[in-house]
């Protein structure tokens, strides 16, 4: 296999930031949870591009197993067609709507997935890591996952059991199937958890796995054979690969595991799998102990976060109480949507959403601390200086205070969202220094400088205006990884497309020098960046 070749005489190219969504399942549209997800994928992944960084960002679709089969044929189509639909009507343009910049997106019924699927999983059975048994045991559809008689809840009946996490009756499943000798890998598991701290995120999430793993892991049942709707077993056909194990290896198959050795080594092991905490064991627990037990490389990071709840429920599609992403954002705005969960919600912990505390962040922070600021130093730069902006003449105390906040601004912000994956607080980081800009100018009050025609207070107006815009500059650029559509607009009107090129060619690193940008540029009053809301829309 091509994974064991040798390849020394390969120069290996640079490596990327590798990051990756969980690949959904196409039984149903793309609901809130599933956005968020990818949305906090995509502002990581743009926050690195925009360090200068080379980045991969994979995102992509899970179209096998009996829950995709058993839609399908409830709606009259093949699995195939089912899912070709699904992702070209749904899910795709959702992403792009979004503004979701990832630069694949893999389908598990695509060959490129299945052929080395079948290559992984035909080495691992020549490997003896793979072995023919029975099992029996309650199975959720759902979850596509055999349960532990333990976590399950009571039924309606004394018979009845509940699936934990859809309260919906597991099923009894009995089938001779293939095992992975997942037993074998605990203490390996934990060796390696142990010499990699930081792998599993947050805390909760690590102490969860180390617990699972130290009660003594089961073998895993790889195999079924009471439907066809998988990729086939290479030496027993009768037989399909249950969906997760095909899943999984999507993260592989799609950065060219088999197919392009060159690309493969740029860009595995993954830098971070964005994970939902309900998914966390198949990537803590049963996907490194596949690599292990395939002699490849493990992920660097698996980062979990929390849920978005409704009533107190995770939010499925069953208790979306009607709302849709474009529901959310033909109101707010896609950035204020983007922006939205990552402020409101730390990553990792649950969350609620709640129509009115958008509504009361959207106001206060996006409208009136960050639009506001923009609007106005742009209209007084139009105003006293017709357009051009002018020179700093007289920085002093205050203004060397703004770009002092800048340098720490900027450097909590890298920190936090690039590297902790904190996002509500490296976005807080930018947003205190913009109420910082703003206390800046209430105290300054250019508008009654401007009244004194003298030479100083001119120099002074100047320094004022030009250091409120350079704030901007700077803002701007913080901004372009989670807001891209404003980011832009604040970057034209400020002239900075002219003066310094385009918006993702600035990085972190230059971010914080300040003076970037040049005396003389062209200021104009834009777009209001986040307009009034309208009224609440009724259902
Ligand atoms: N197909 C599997 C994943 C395979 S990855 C190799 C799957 N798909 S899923 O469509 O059911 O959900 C995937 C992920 O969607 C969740 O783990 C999570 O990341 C996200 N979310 C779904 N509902 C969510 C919430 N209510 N809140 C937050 N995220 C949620 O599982």
């Amino acid at each position: 296999m091509a994974a064991t070749e040798d390849h020394s005489t390969t120069e290996r190219p640079d490596s990327a930031y590798y990051v990756t969504t969980p690949i959904y399942y196409v039984n149903d549209r793309p609901h809130l949870g599933h956005a968020y997800t990818t949305v906090a994928g995509d502002v990581l992944t743009r926050w690195h591009r925009q360090r200068g960084e080379r980045v991969w960002y994979l995102t992509g679709t899970d179209e096998h197993g009996q829950k995709i089969l058993r839609t399908a044929e409830a709606n009259g189509v093949t699995p195939q067609e089912w899912c070709d639909r699904l992702v070209e009507e749904a899910w795709k343009p959702l992403w792009q709507h979004l503004n979701i910049a990832n630069d694949d997106f893999i389908r598990t019924t695509q060959e490129r997935h299945t052929d080395r699927v079948q290559e992984f999983v035909q080495d691992l059975f020549d490997k003896g890591e793979i072995y023919k048994g029975g099992y029996s045991g309650p199975y959720c559809v759902g979850c596509e996952e055999y349960k532990l008689p333990g976590e399950l809840l009571p039924g309606a009946s004394e018979d009845e059991k509940l699936c934990p996490i859809h309260k919906r009756p597991v099923e009894w499943l009995e089938e001779e199937n293939y095992f992975f000798r997942l037993s074998a890998y605990g203490p390996k598991l934990l060796e390696f958890y142990a010499e990699n701290p930081d792998f599993i995120a947050p805390a909760s999430a690590r102490n969860e796995v180390l617990r699972f793993v130290e009660q003594g892991l089961q073998d895993l049942s790889i195999s079924r054979s009471t439907f066809n709707w998988g990729v086939p077993l290479p030496w027993d056909e009768k037989h399909v690969l249950y969906v997760w194990v095909d899943a999984l290896q999507n993260y592989i198959t799609a950065a060219g595991y088999g197919a392009d050795q060159a690309r493969f080594e740029q860009l595995w092991p993954a830098s971070v799998h964005l994970v939902g905490k309900d998914i966390l064991r198949f990537h803590a627990v049963i996907w490194p102990a596949m690599l292990m037990a395939a002699g490849l490389p493990l992920p660097k990071r698996v980062v979990a976060n929390g849920w978005l709840m409704v009533g107190g429920e995770k939010m499925s599609k069953s208790n979306l109480t009607g709302i849709a992403p474009t529901d959310l954002t033909s109101h707010f705005g896609v950035d204020a949507y983007r922006y939205y969960f990552l402020r409101a919600i730390p990553f990792g912990t649950d969350g609620s959403f709640s129509w009115e505390d958008f509504t009361a962040r959207y106001t206060s922070e996006l409208a009136n601390d960050f639009g506001n600021l923009a609007s106005r130093v742009a209209a007084m730069v139009g105003k006293y200086f017709e357009g051009s902006l002018p020179a700093a003449t007289a920085h002093g105390e205050a203004e060397q205070a703004v770009a002092d906040a800048l340098v720490k601004a900027t450097g909590l912000a890298d920190r936090k969202i690039g590297e902790e994956l904190d996002f509500a607080g490296g976005i807080a980081a930018v947003f205190d220094f913009i109420k910082l800009v703003n206390g800046y100018l209430t105290e300054q009050e250019p508008w009654k400088v401007a009244k004194d025609g003298s030479e100083e207070g001119q120099a002074r107006l100047a320094s004022i205006l030009y250091t409120a815009a350079e704030a901007l500059r700077a803002t701007a650029v913080l901004l372009n990884p989670l807001m891209p559509v404003a980011a832009q607009k604040l970057w034209d009107s400020l002239g900075a497309q002219e003066s310094l090129g385009a918006l993702e060619a600035q990085t972190i690193a230059t971010v914080a020098d300040w003076g970037r940008l040049p005396a003389g540029s062209t200021v104009t009053k834009g777009d209001i960046l986040f307009p009034r809301l309208e009224e609440k829309p009724t259902a």
